[in-house]
């Protein structure tokens, strides 16, 4: 069965087979993690992403590392919080599911996801939370090859939640 464990991290340091980028719809880059990862990957991961033609909020898209450490990056594109009535959290669980299914076809053994939707986008924070882990604990149990997925946290106050939630299951 995969760890899950939730680390205070640059997301764009870790060295596993993939991370997951918090991307917008045109996938070529902008501020946040997106802007993080596009600069530590360096200009080949845009050419890369030019090719793929966007992504749907809630879906997700493949792409090499680059000049990451991480061999894949996982690009998917959270909601927009608009208070909850535009099924912002069936998007949201969609993003981590479509996520580690391309994990999973990619035979990754390791993947690093960051608090989706939380920055720029406004979604509240436990409540992604609660739905990041819900999520990925249902998509581990279907994956034999994954070992270890982390929840890469940059702010000291996500770590908590995500903390608090894994120690209670
Ligand atoms: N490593 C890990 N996490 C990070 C990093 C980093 N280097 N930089 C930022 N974060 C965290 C933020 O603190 C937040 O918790 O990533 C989480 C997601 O925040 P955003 O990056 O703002 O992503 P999101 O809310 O999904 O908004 C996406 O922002 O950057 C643009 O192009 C992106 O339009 C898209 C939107």
């Amino acid at each position: 069965m995969a760890q899950l464990s939730a680390i205070q991290i640059d997301i764009t340091t870790l060295d596993v087979d993939a991370i997951v980028n918090a991307a917008n719809n045109s996938l070529l880059g902008g501020g946040g993690v997106d802007g993080a990862i596009h600069r530590a990957a360096g200009a080949e991961l845009l050419a890369e992403c030019r090719t793929l033609g966007g992504c749907k909020t809630g879906e997700a898209k493949l792409t090499k590392g680059y000049r990451l450490p991480a061999k894949y990056i996982i690009h998917t594109v959270g909601p927009v919080w608009h208070g909850g009535s535009q099924n912002e959290e069936q998007l949201l669980a969609s993003c981590y599911r479509n996520a580690m299914s391309l994990a999973r076809q990619a035979e990754a053994k390791s993947i690093a996801f960051p608090c989706i939707s939380t920055g720029v986008y406004h979604f509240p924070k436990q409540r992604a939370a609660e739905i990041a882990v819900k999520t990925v604990q249902e998509e581990v149990a279907k994956d034999s090859n994954i070992i270890q997925v982390y929840f890469a946290c940059f702010a000291t106050e996500d770590l908590q939640t995500y903390q608090m939630l894994l120690n209670h299951h």
